[in-house]
């Protein structure tokens, strides 16, 4: 597509996803997981992740904006959709579709702590170390990519692009 640079083909992303699961699978074995998938930008990479993972796996969602329609992040998080269940003793898995300054994530995760979840952890597909304020820990993370700003499988620009089965650098 016009002024996208390819940077992570379709299939570079299918096997690195199946990656995550099969770890997941792994890490929480003869448990069952809470999978909340942080809209919009996850819910292609959610839904590519619950189909690696070999648990019992409930979903939910959680809408947030933190962009408006610009390319910086502004640090303000405003829910846009909360929780439908409770998360109370249950295994939390946040996932997410990139973490940049990390403002976001530090965030959801401070909000999520107060319900009460047995564990608490992240995955995300990409992380732009460059521009990181608040360190997150990331457990599960797919690539870390350059200060670029990326677009597709999920990620947009001005609610463009997202349904790029690829990730491409805007130029
Ligand atoms: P953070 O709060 O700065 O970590 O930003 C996280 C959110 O900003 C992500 O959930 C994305 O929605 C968005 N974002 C950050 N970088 C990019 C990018 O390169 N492309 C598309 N969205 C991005
Ligand atoms: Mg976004």
């Amino acid at each position: 597509m016009d002024g996208i640079a390819p940077l992570l083909t379709s299939d570079v992303i299918a096997e690195r996803v199946r990656e995550l699961g099969a770890t997941i699978t792994r890490d929480y074995e003869g448990r069952s997981l809470v999978l909340v998938s942080i809209l919009k930008g996850s819910f292609i990479f959610a839904a590519d992740l619950v189909r690696a993972i070999g648990l019992p796996v409930r979903v939910e969602f959680l809408g947030v904006r933190s962009y408006g329609q610009g390319t910086t992040s502004s640090g303000v998080v405003q829910i846009t959709h909360d929780l439908a269940n409770p998360i109370e003793g249950e295994d939390v898995l946040l996932v997410e579709d990139i973490v940049d300054t990390g403002l976001t994530v530090a965030h959801l995760l401070d909000l999520l702590r107060t319900r009460l979840p047995r564990s608490l952890k992240v995955c995300a597909l990409l992380h732009k170390p460059a521009r990181l304020c608040t360190p997150v820990p990331i457990e599960y993370l797919g690539f870390t990519i350059e200060d670029r700003f990326v677009v597709g499988y999920g990620l947009d620009r001005a609610e463009a692009y997202r349904n790029l089965p690829y990730i491409g650098i805007l130029e």
